[in-house]
């Protein structure tokens, strides 16, 4: 289990290109040792959930805390990734519901849509998701409701 934040990125070939660019920006931030790459290494053509997989599971072993998923409307990986049990994908936007995913739903993931986010948005989006933290109290429980209905 690493105690150092470690960020896990992936996409599909329509994400590439974006994962690139916030894998440079996440590198130069933070250090190289705190960035895993988990592919694709180029813009071939590939299936999203096959990357979504990669990251939650990252996540789950504790190989990585938090994650960045990206496709190209941010849809279908951030769909692929909930199926993980645990995991919380939240699909954002812009700065405020980035925020908010950490700070009211605990997401360890963000997930981006290429095609509906520029890169300097997506780059703000994913700071201000890593600077956030859970606030915990109230939504502690509603959190723990969400993986209830995973059993139910
Ligand atoms: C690939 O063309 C596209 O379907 C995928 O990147 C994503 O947007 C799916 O949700």
């Amino acid at each position: 289990m690493s105690t150092a934040l470690v960020v896990a990125l992936g996409s599909d070939h329509a994400g590439f290109n974006l994962k690139h660019a916030l894998v440079e920006h996440l590198r130069t931030r933070l250090g190289d040792a705190a960035v895993l790459d988990l592919g694709p290494p180029s813009a071939a053509r590939v299936d999203y959930p096959d990357f979504a997989g990669k990251v939650a599971d990252a996540i789950t072993a504790g190989a990585a805390q938090l994650g960045v998923l990206i496709c190209g409307t941010g849809i279908g990986i951030s769909i692929a990734a909930n199926k993980r049990p645990g995991i919380r994908a939240a699909l954002c936007h812009d700065v405020t519901t980035a925020r908010m995913a950490r700070a009211h739903n605990d997401a360890q993931i963000v997930c981006l849509g290429a095609r509906v986010v520029g890169e300097q948005v997506a780059t703000d989006l994913v700071d201000a998701f890593l600077a956030e933290a859970f606030e915990g109290g109230r939504h502690a429980g509603r959190v723990a409701k969400i993986h209830a209905l995973e059993g139910a």
